[in-house]
């Protein structure tokens, strides 16, 4: 079973960074870490769900799966959720990702190639070039293959039988998916960010896997610090177990955690430096906005893309930045967090200085319970 093309992190320029949900480089090692089973996967229990009832009927008519399409962010389990449902049909598994095929003749290869079953993943499914797309309709549709042989007069189209198969497509931007590709997926699967408890079993399990002696708070301090992302918990456990070998703790507990993670720059909300000097530029330099992001990207000297799609989202779930028509703000919760007095001309109604106890407190994640970047 081949792994998955890597759908790296947007070619952004930016360093890598502990609590991003891209994968990066040194990731190669989570393969290790990654559910076998859907009863090994923990969380995302009403997609799991749903999948269980749909791969059983399959294989009870002995069918091929219809198209799954799962979505949603950065490092919370598609590639893994689709490697689990070839397991579980017992099918073989083909893996691509969208930028990869180039030319029709590209997918065609693939296609022709497949067995009967087979689930075809390709990740990054919103980066197929139109031409390819459109070949891939009626291969969903009818597990037929329309190809154009020759060029000019001598052209002629053929059609070919292809298996049937399932096609798992992933993707981290639904919004970018063409309409008729969105139609042609009969189970479209959102993935959401994980609950703390969630987090703290993956991180536990994750322990157990890299042999780690991890007490329960310290499971709960790393989990706490992923951002709702499994492949966050995952590397800041990596980084914890190297920082504990280096010092010679026996046990991880939360204090060796909090001490290796503090040392790593990622603070109790799971922000790092980066945040930190996002926060603190608009505070400083634009006295808490509104700026608006050409600016702050100069500022900070970031790419714009890596402040409105890595930096920002996480800041705003947390309460900390708002976006307004006219640019980007800090809110009372950053102005505490920063240890800074707001100026006396913003809206900001809550005194600034407050204790870190408060500031954590107002800053708990929402009612249900989950996190996200
Ligand atoms: N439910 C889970 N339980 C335990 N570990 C998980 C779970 N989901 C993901 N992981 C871990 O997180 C890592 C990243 O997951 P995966 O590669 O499937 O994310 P992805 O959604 O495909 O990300 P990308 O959008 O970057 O492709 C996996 O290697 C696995 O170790
Ligand atoms: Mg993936």
């Amino acid at each position: 079973m081949s792994d998955a093309a890597p759908a790296a992190t947007p070619d952004t320029g930016a360093e890598p960074r502990l609590v991003a949900g891209q994968r990066a480089g040194e990731d190669a090692a989570e393969a290790s870490l990654r559910p076998q089973t859907l009863d090994d996967f923990v969380g995302q229990r009403g997609v799991c769900d749903n999948l269980r009832i749909f791969v059983a009927a399959a294989r009870a008519r002995g069918e091929a799966l219809d198209h799954v399409l799962l979505h949603g962010p950065p490092g919370l389990g598609k590639t893994t959720l689709a490697q689990i449902v070839a397991r579980e049909l017992g099918a073989g598994f083909r893996a691509t990702s969208g930028p990869v095929i180039a030319r029709a003749g590209d997918l065609a290869a693939l296609l022709t190639n497949l067995e009967p079953r087979d689930v075809l993943f390709i990740d990054e499914i919103h980066r197929l070039a139109p031409a390819v797309e459109e070949i891939l309709y009626p291969a969903m549709e009818d597990f037929q293959l329309d190809l154009i042989i020759g060029e000019g007069p001598g052209a002629r189209s053929v059609r070919i039988d292809l298996p049937p198969f399932t096609l798992v497509g992933a993707t981290t931007r639904s919004g970018l998916i063409t309409r008729p590709l969105r139609e042609r997926f009969g189970i479209p699967l959102r993935l959401d960010f994980y609950a703390p408890a969630e987090l703290e079993t993956i991180v536990a399990r994750g322990a157990r896997l890299l042999a780690l002696a991890l007490s329960p708070d310290g499971a709960a301090e790393i989990a706490r610090r992923a951002r709702g992302t499994p492949r966050v918990a995952g590397r800041l456990l990596r980084r914890v177990r190297d920082f504990a070998v280096v010092a010679g703790a026996d046990l991880v507990d939360a204090a060796v955690a909090d001490a290796a993670l503090a040392r790593l720059e990622v603070d109790r909300l799971g922000l790092d430096a980066m945040d930190r000097r996002y926060l603190s530029c608009l505070a400083r330099n634009y006295d808490g906005g509104p700026a608006g992001l050409d600016t702050l990207a100069a500022a900070l000297a970031e790419q714009r893309d890596v402040l409105d799609e890595v930096i920002e989202p996480f800041l705003m779930q947390q309460g900390l930045v708002q976006r307004t028509p006219r640019g980007r703000t800090l809110t009372a919760a950053a102005w505490r967090l920063l240890d800074l007095a707001p100026p006396t001309t913003t809206t900001t109604t809550t005194a600034a200085g407050a204790p870190v106890g408060d500031l954590l407190a107002s800053l708990a994640p929402d009612p249900d319970g989950r996190q996200a970047p």
